[in-house]
């Protein structure tokens, strides 16, 4: 997760399991303001990095760097939860792009990634890891596949960006899937599996919230003319 505002959409959306609104409340601060922040158009001011600290187990060094763990372990519950590391990525609504099968497509990935992730957790080995992956892989290529042909089917005006960012993000799927297959047993590959959900996840957003929810309105538009079409009958 390379930015705060990366940081921050990760740990409201896997960590806090909060909508935007919510979280901006929590911080006390504009909706606005908020979606400004998880799109590093601004900083965090340091009324607000005190509004985390007092409201949230968020790990302030995590957010501000990206090293360590991302919530701060508050009682045994949460030590708990966090030993046994109980993340796993929740299908919400501002995920829906609107077309089903591009919906469907991306419940099926996240149902990967958290399967690769539980697999982490059992303490199942690098091979069984990298079989996952390849899974994960595979579908990608058909998900992306699909979608193209879907965006040729409604004239998406970004279809050749839409396309050269599909080839970017399986060209860093492919890295991910080589950075585990070279990890040195020991060490070396306990922490490349223990980072590999937070990579898979940030991989997973900027292509379903960065470019596919571009999408929405086109989906939308296609809606709104069938239901104009069948009034008119
Ligand atoms: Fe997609």
């Amino acid at each position: 997760m390379k930015t705060i505002g990366r940081r921050m959409r990760f740990y409201r959306t896997i960590g806090a399991k909060l909508k935007g609104g919510e979280m901006a409340a929590i911080l006390n601060i504009s909706q606005g303001s908020y979606s400004d922040l998880e799109h590093d158009h601004a900083k965090p001011s340091s009324d607000t990095l005190i509004r985390y600290c007092t409201e949230t187990d968020i790990n302030i060094f995590w957010l501000l760097t990206g090293e360590g763990k991302m919530a701060r372990p508050i009682g045994e519950v949460e030590k708990e939860k966090e030993e046994n590391s109980e993340i796993s990525i929740i299908w919400q609504n501002g995920m829906v792009v609107g077309n089903h099968q591009v919906d469907n497509d991306h419940k099926y990935l996240i149902s990967l990634i958290n399967t690769i992730q539980a697999a982490v957790n059992c303490g199942l080995g690098k091979e069984v890891i990298l079989n996952y992956i390849a899974q994960l892989l595979s579908y990608t290529e058909v998900h992306f596949k699909r979608e193209e042909e879907i965006q040729r089917s409604i004239k998406f005006n970004s279809l050749d960006e839409h396309k050269e960012s599909h080839k970017r993000l399986l060209d860093q799927l492919i890295s991910l899937r080589n950075e585990v297959g070279s990890a040195e047993p020991g060490e070396h590959q306990k922490a490349i599996l223990e980072i590999l959900f937070n990579d898979l996840t940030e991989w997973l957003f900027r292509h379903m919230l960065d470019e596919d929810l571009k999408m929405t309105e086109y989906f939308n538009l296609e809606k709104n003319h069938r239901v104009e079409d069948n009034s008119e009958e």
